[in-house]
């Protein structure tokens, strides 16, 4: 009886848990260098998606990828995590939410090394936006996970 009693009770609670996970906005935890003039436009990109933003402004950004295991050859300018997923630079937030969405195997993170124009948070007025490939990295090698013109895919 008190073993049902517990069962029925586990099983209320995670009925209880999946809506409310599912209602939750992912927290984006950004780590940035405060004299960066470019990091911080990436965030409200990231607000208008619907993610929760956690700003951390750091002297060694460099020290926080070596934690989130950022690969050297994708570097930008800022380093972030969202459920456990590393992101570094002007990651498109469709592309995040396609990553959470879809959680591919062996996928640590997705990087836009180098800071092309046009990407969220590096809009030029007037410029030509760049056409430019989100790498997935992790297990194996890097490849393209999704192409984008500016913040629009491609
Ligand atoms: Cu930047
Ligand atoms: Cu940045």
């Amino acid at each position: 009886m008190i073993l049902g009693r517990r069962l029925l009770a586990a099983g209320g609670l995670a009925m209880l848990a999946a809506p409310a996970r599912a209602q939750a906005r992912s927290l984006v935890q950004v780590w940035r260098d405060p004299n960066c003039g470019c990091c911080h436009l990436w965030i409200p990109h990231l607000q208008a998606a619907g993610f929760e933003v956690q700003d951390n402004q750091v002297r060694s950004v460099n020290a926080w990828r070596r934690t989130l295991g950022i690969p050297s050859d994708l570097l930008s300018c800022h380093a972030a995590r969202v459920e456990g997923f590393a992101l570094e630079g002007h990651v498109p937030p469709l592309a995040i939410r396609r990553l959470l969405a879809e959680r591919p195997a062996g996928v640590r993170g997705l990087a836009v090394p180098g800071m092309p124009i046009g990407s969220p948070g590096m809009e030029v007025p007037g410029a030509e936006p760049d056409t430019y490939d989100v790498i997935a990295f992790g297990a194996g090698p890097h490849r393209p996970f999704m192409r984008f013109r500016g913040g629009e895919p491609a």
